[in-house]
């Protein structure tokens, strides 16, 4: 059998993501409200991995009252921009209200980065494994680029349509999802994590 992962997050565009990675691998992946676990995790940490740990760890102590030998991943990720002193960093989520879409977060973001001339930005994506029995253990990614002067294409979620990734001319709102992946920090982050688990066996 496979051993089963459950990745803590709602966030459909990164369950797209990820399932679209881990797709191949040896590991057997579900999303938190396969294992009945539907409740919003309040994000009181000040950097991702903090937030990624606690989601985790919540995750982990509901699904290992069921299932004993379940691992879970979870995924804080974020847009640091340079010129706003790195915000909306962890906030990204709630930058623009609790409810906002993505259009009115990324809306915002251009607003506030109208006379801006230093767009450097950075995407970055904190995971947290918990395995049972062991300690949480973290794998690290980042994506740096630039905010563009207007949203460009639809694709992805969130602030994709603003992002422009070093290097390319396509922004991540133009890029397929499997384009996106190979160099977005979420993708590292989970390759990094995929290298260690397969180093082991
Ligand atoms: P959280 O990790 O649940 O706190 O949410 C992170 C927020 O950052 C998301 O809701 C998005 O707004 C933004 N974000 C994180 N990763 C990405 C990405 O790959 N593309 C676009 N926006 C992202």
């Amino acid at each position: 059998m496979p051993q089963a992962v459950v990745i803590a997050t709602g966030n459909a565009g990164k369950v797209s993501e990820f399932c679209a990675i881990l797709k191949g691998s040896a590991f057997s992946f579900l999303v938190s409200k396969d294992v009945g676990f539907i409740e919003e995790i309040e994000e009181t940490a000040q950097t991702f991995k903090g937030n990624a740990e606690i989601k985790a760890k919540a995750v982990f102590e509901y699904v290992s009252q069921k299932y004993k030998d379940y691992w879970v991943v979870a995924d804080d990720s974020g847009l640091e921009v340079e010129a706003l002193g790195g915000r909306p960093g962890v906030f990204s989520a709630r930058y623009a209200g609790e409810n906002a879409t993505g259009v009115e977060r990324y809306t915002k973001l251009l607003q506030e980065m109208e006379r801006q001339t230093n767009r450097n930005a950075r995407f970055v994506c904190s995971l947290c494994l918990i395995r049972p029995g062991r300690r949480p253990e973290f794998f690290e990614g980042e994506c740096r680029g630039s905010i563009l002067p207007q949203a460009r294409g639809s694709g992805g979620f969130g602030y994709d349509p603003v992002f422009l990734p070093e290097g390319y001319s396509n922004g991540f709102g133009e890029m397929s999802e499997e384009e996106k992946n190979a160099l977005s920090h979420r993708g590292r982050a989970i390759r990094s994590m995929l290298e260690r688990l397969n180093a082991e066996t």
